[in-house]
């Protein structure tokens, strides 16, 4: 108890606020965002990212379109409402959470057709915070299923950061780890620090140590060590987008992480909430991978670190293949192999048949 939550995202009613993501741990600063333009950048540049993060803020972007058109008359409305989507729509292609948050303010606009300006703005300003409200108790949900999978004594790898700021609060990923801590186990968190953007080391690290959770950080090329001398019994990490047969797509280095656990038989669990599963994706292979600026990798905040000219790759996930997956924790319980039957038995009716 003691500190205030975090809140990652907020909607303000004429704007939407975030924690600047680009700017921790040095700095705890919030970014208003009054115009769809800067949610879009926003979400491009990182200053929010994560999946139930960047899907809850491109649904208040769509409100803030709506309420910025709102005085225009209904058309206007609607109008604002499509080009947000598809200006939103193109800021990052792999986590499926934008996708998913764009299409629920697409639909309620819709619904609410005929309404008139007004109340079409109003009724998207309620199902963006609908969104949000959803996002925290989807996540304290997969905290208390997935907090039973970790024992006293249990040294936790993750990956990346799937913690509070990845989503509107709580946390997926971490959350599970914050569950069990919040349950009285005792657990040491192993934090990758997830080059080349440094989520872990920037992101991650700090919230752990908001929480008062006891973590050592690791460089990522140090993880098979750790393991191969007893200190990681469990690795849990979070997803951008996972396939209907349990294929995972999440933060680059994570497929590294899954193929260590098998060699060295620690359980490798994801935990993501349902929205982060796409139902029309049949495997891995069609999952699209973000490819990101080179510079990301040669550069660390402007400071060269590699010979100028030098060429880079900068793949921004990876996916790794169902097999080496132990489990996946969602809110509405935690999937087991075979996964595809196992996250086909819990789709949300609302999913299904919506191919087109
Ligand atoms: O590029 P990022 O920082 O948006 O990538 C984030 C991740 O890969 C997370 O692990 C994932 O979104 C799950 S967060 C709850």
């Amino acid at each position: 108890m003691g500190k205030p939550e975090i809140k990652t995202v907020e909607w303000h009613g004429d704007s939407v606020w975030l924690i600047d993501q680009t700017l921790l741990p040095a700095q705890l600063a919030i970014v208003k965002c009054r115009t769809v333009v800067q949610v879009a950048h926003a979400i491009k540049s990182m200053q929010v990212r994560g999946a139930p993060a960047i899907g809850v803020t491109a649904a208040m972007g769509v409100a803030l379109a709506a309420h910025l058109a709102s005085p225009d008359g209904e058309a206007a409305v609607h109008t604002a409402v499509d080009a947000a989507c598809r200006e939103l729509g193109v800021t990052r292609p792999t986590a499926v959470n934008l996708f998913w948050g764009l299409e629920r303010m697409r639909s309620t606009a819709e619904e609410l057709r005929g309404a008139g300006g007004a109340a079409v703005a109003a009724g998207l300003a309620a199902a963006a915070e609908q969104l949000a409200a959803e996002d925290e108790a989807t996540c304290r949900a997969m905290g208390r299923h997935g907090a039973a999978l970790l024992t006293d004594g249990d040294g936790v790898l993750t990956h990346c950061n799937a913690g509070a700021l990845a989503a509107v609060t709580y946390g997926t990923a971490l959350g599970v780890v914050r569950a069990a801590h919040e349950a009285g186990r005792d657990i040491h968190v192993w934090v990758d620090e997830t080059r080349p953007f440094l989520q872990g080391a920037r992101l991650t690290a700090w919230e752990l140590q908001q929480l008062g959770i006891d973590s050592t950080l690791i460089t990522d090329n140090m993880a098979a060590h750790f393991m191969s001398q007893g200190h990681i019994q469990k690795i849990v990490v979070g997803a951008d987008r996972i396939a209907a047969n349990g294929d995972v797509a999440n933060k680059i280095g994570t497929y590294a992480l899954a193929v260590l656990a098998a060699h060295h038989g620690i359980p490798f669990y994801v935990g993501a909430p349902l929205s982060t599963v796409d139902w029309e994706v049949p495997d891995g292979a069609a999952i699209p991978i973000e490819e990101r600026d080179p510079d990301e990798v040669t550069h660390l905040r402007g400071a060269p670190l590699a010979p100028d000219g030098m060429a880079a790759a900068h793949p921004a996930f990876d996916v790794t293949p169902h097999t080496l997956i132990s489990a996946i924790i969602t809110e509405a319980g935690v999937l087991r192999p075979p996964l595809a039957a196992s996250l086909a038995a819990v789709r949300p009716a609302a999913t299904a048949g919506s191919a087109t």
